[in-house]
C-alpha cells in the first residue's frame, strides 16, 4: 500500500514566527496515523521547522538545491547542507523553477540525483502548461518529464522518487484540475511507470497539487492513483493545511 503523502510548499512566503505557529497548531492535534506530512519551507527556516515540529509526525523538507556537492557555486546549497539541516525531502523541477529559473530536464536529473545520493526523497514535479494543456499535449509533456529522470536512474533509485503532478494553469490560481482530469494524468504516468516494472508502478507515490485545498482535498484524494498533495497556497494556513492532512486519513 502506498502512504499517502501531504506536501507543503511555503515558496517564498513564512516566517520564523510562521514556524513557530505552525508548530504550536500541530503539536496541539493527533494527525492520521496512516498520512505522512511534510513542510517545505524556505532554506533559512529549516532548522526552525524541525525544532517546532520536532514533536509531532511532521517532516520538513527544501523547495530545490544545487547540483553539485560542494565547492565554488556562491549562494547554492548542497544536499548534504539540506541533510544537516534536518531535510528529508526536496522539491525537484518545480514549475516556477523550469519556468523563472530556467531548469530543464537534465538539470533537474541532475537535482534528482544530488538529492538520492545523499538519502534525501526527491519529490519530482511535472506538468504541462495551460498552451499545452490545448493542443493535448498533456500526456506527452507530462510522461516526458518523467522520462527524462526516471530512464536515467537505476532501478534501486526509481522506487525512491515522489512524483507530484501540478498542471501549470492550476498552481496559485484558483483553478483546480477536476478529479477526473487529475485521476487521467495520475493513471497516465502510474501507466508509462509500468514499463520499467509492475512494482514500481504500484509502489510510487504520485502526489497532485495545483489550488489544492480544504474543500476539494478529499475528492482529489479520493482518486484511485492519487496518493497525496503538494499544496501552495493553502499550507500558510496552519488550520487550512491540517484540514487538508486530516482528510488524507
Ligand atoms: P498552489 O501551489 O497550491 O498555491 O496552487 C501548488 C504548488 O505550486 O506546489
Amino acid at each position: 500500500m502506498r502512504m499517502p503523502l501531504i506536501a507543503g510548499n511555503w515558496k517564498m512566503n513564512g516566517s520564523l514566527a510562521l514556524v513557530e505557529e505552525f508548530g504550536r497548531a500541530f503539536a496541539g492535534v493527533s494527525l492520521p496515523v496512516n498520512v505522512e506530512v511534510a513542510l517545505m519551507v524556505p532554506f533559512p527556516f529549516l532548522e526552525a521547522a524541525g525544532r517546532a515540529l520536532g514533536e509531532t509526525s511532521v517532516t520538513v523538507g527544501a523547495q530545490t538545491l544545487s547540483d553539485q556537492p560542494s565547492g565554488a557555486f556562491t549562494g547554492e546549497v548542497s544536499a548534504a547542507m539540506l541533510r544537516d539541516c534536518g531535510a528529508r525531502y526536496v522539491l525537484v523541477g518545480h514549475s516556477e523553477r523550469r519556468i523563472l529559473f530556467g531548469e530543464d530536464d537534465a538539470m533537474v536529473l541532475a537535482r534528482v540525483k544530488a538529492a538520492l545520493a545523499e538519502q534525501l526523497t526527491p519529490v519530482l514535479c511535472v506538468g504541462e502548461t495551460l498552451e499545452e494543456r490545448e493542443a493535448e499535449r498533456t500526456e506527452s509533456v507530462v510522461l516526458g518529464q518523467v522520462e527524462a529522470v526516471f530512464d536515467a536512474l537505476d532501478e534501486a533509485d526509481r522506487i525512491r522518487v515522489v512524483i507530484a503532478y501540478e498542471p501549470v494553469w492550476a498552481i496559485g490560481t484558483g483553478r483546480t484540475a477536476s478529479p477526473e482530469q487529475a485521476q487521467a494524468v495520475h493513471a497516465a504516468i502510474r501507466g508509462y511507470l509500468s514499463r520499467y516494472d509492475d512494482a514500481l508502478a504500484g509502489g510510487v507515490r504520485l502526489l497532485y497539487g495545483g489550488s489544492m485545498k480544504a474543500d476539494n482535498a478529499a475528492e482529489l484524494l479520493s482518486q484511485p492513483d492519487i496518493d497525496g498533495g503538494l499544496v501552495g497556497g493553502a499550507s500558510l494556513k496552519a488550520d487550512d493545511f491540517l484540514a487538508i492532512c486530516q482528510s488524507a486519513g
